[in-house]
């Protein structure tokens, strides 16, 4: 039976082989993949060109899946399954979208460091990327150890902001880019999800300092004060020691853990085709 193998990659990802995603995993291959996130928080699958279905199978095996934000913009949708997010910039009709499209606007909303549906309950566990096709130059996409930000943080720091929560809202990082064009049904749709800014790993153990774009607000500070301490924290928490860059070959199955990490894509040419489907489990709570 194959087995998981582990590369390490700096400074806290793996290259997992010696499991095809492609067929249903055994309860012995899936408790291997879960204790390997759980020391690493992101796995490289190379080489494993799924289907939507095979993508889609795979993510059941670890949890119930998340539908993320689609349930706020209807719209139609090109991929064969509601679960699957479509991240592209390509329209329904399979043309590359016009730089003004309401859809690119999503593209650069990934370009901010965040957790998946952290604005949410319950969040996102596992989000599972598939390279479909990918651009000759940038649209790598970033992680960040959240663990390792908080190992990293001053004494001072841990003990300021240890016990305070984080508001979170889907929104946010929508209002920041401009994108405001939203009726108050939509505005409401989601209600903000609080968290705690520090936070304990259920199996490992670990702290994590559990910060994002879509939180927005501490509760109890001022707006101003929150944002501020939110703004200092990911830029301590997003610095290179703390990050793996994944630079994208077709096939690619990129697999990370949102409570334990934030992530990012970065910069490409919009007028060239970038395509790569999301299958996200929610996280169940102990
Ligand atoms: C995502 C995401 C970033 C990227 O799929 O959740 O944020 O590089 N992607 O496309
Ligand atoms: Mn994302």
């Amino acid at each position: 039976m194959s087995m998981l193998h582990l590369n390490p990659l700096q400074p806290f990802a793996a290259e997992a082989t010696g499991i095809d995603l492609r067929d249903p995993l055994t309860p012995a291959q899936i408790k291997a993949v879960e204790e390997a996130m759980d020391q690493h928080a992101v796995l490289v699958f190379r080489h494993q060109h799924l289907s939507q279905t095979q993508q889609i199978e795979f993510a059941k095996s670890l949890g119930p899946l998340d539908m993320g934000l689609r349930k706020l913009k209807g719209g139609p949708h090109r991929l064969e399954y509601a679960e699957l997010a479509d991240i592209s910039n390509v329209k329904v009709d399979g043309e590359v979208a016009d730089r003004a499209h309401a859809k690119i606007v999503g593209n650069v909303a990934n370009q901010l460091w965040h957790s998946d549906s952290s604005f949410q309950k319950p969040r996102a566990k596992y989000s599972m990327l598939s390279a479909v096709t990918v651009p000759d130059f940038g649209g790598e996409t970033e992680f960040a150890d959240l663990r390792m930000a908080w190992d990293g943080l001053p004494d001072w720091r841990q003990r300021q902001v240890d016990g305070l929560q984080a508001i979170h809202y889907a929104l946010h990082s929508r209002f920041l880019l401009g994108d405001t064009q939203y009726t108050e049904e939509q505005r409401k749709a989601i209600p903000p999800a609080s968290w705690p800014l520090v936070q304990t790993d259920p199996r490992t153990g670990r702290k994590i300092l559990f910060v994002g774009i879509h939180a927005c607000e501490i509760e109890g500070m001022t707006l101003a004060e929150g944002r501020m301490l939110l703004l200092d924290l990911m830029e301590h928490a997003t610095q290179r020691q703390f990050v793996y860059q994944h630079r994208w070959q077709v096939g690619d199955l990129v697999m990370w853990d949102n409570t334990s990490t934030v992530h990012r894509g970065r910069w490409f040419d919009f007028t060239e085709r970038r395509e790569l489907r999301r299958a996200t489990t929610e996280e169940v709570s102990a």
